[in-house]
């Protein structure tokens, strides 16, 4: 279940709909998934979207996505922390940013600006939200080190990121 730190006013929310409430006033979506089949820890891919195809098929009709695969990053994944040090520096993207969380654990950094600033929402198993295009954010996979998601696409190209160069990640990265 997500959980989000209010970084400037080191404050944590748990409260799901809370923290849904805060994200959605920001346009970024949150909701909670559920598989409606049972899925082993080494379930395939296509298993896996098999499984949430009841909740992903309208999503991806309604928005518009042609595409969605697993990512599966681990500590064995070779140069995990070269990734990581990719998706920890703020960016954009030309589309939105959208994932489903099927188990492990990630976390999306926004930099909302204004009274709210820099907040840090932690996605876990069952966990599904989408960042607006063109809207600054980092990810990290610091501490588990552990992120199997169902990614979303309408074009992969538009998931390239375009850095801001801010370097307001660098005060808030642990
Ligand atoms: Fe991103």
């Amino acid at each position: 279940m997500a959980k989000l730190f209010l970084a400037d006013k080191n404050e944590t929310i748990t409260d799901f709909n809370e923290i849904k409430k805060f994200l959605n006033a920001h346009n970024i979506v949150l909701e909670q998934w559920e598989a409606n089949i049972p899925l082993s820890d080494d379930a395939d891919q296509v298993t896996i979207l098999k499984a949430y195809e009841h909740e992903l098929k309208p999503f991806m009709e309604k928005n518009g996505f042609q595409d969605a695969d697993v990512i599966n990053i681990n500590k064995d994944t070779p140069n995990i922390q070269a990734a990581r040090e990719k998706f920890m520096k703020e960016h954009q993207h030309s589309e939105d940013e959208v994932r489903f969380f099927v188990d492990g654990e990630g976390i999306f950094w926004f930099n909302l600006g204004g009274n709210d600033g820099v907040v840090a929402v932690t996605c876990q198993r069952g966990d599904f939200l989408s960042v607006p295009k063109m809207y600054n954010h980092w990810f990290d996979l610091h501490p588990k080190y552990h992120v199997k998601a169902i990614r979303i696409f309408t074009n992969k190209e538009g998931w390239v990121p375009l850095y801001t160069n801010s370097g307001v990640d660098a005060k808030y990265n642990p």
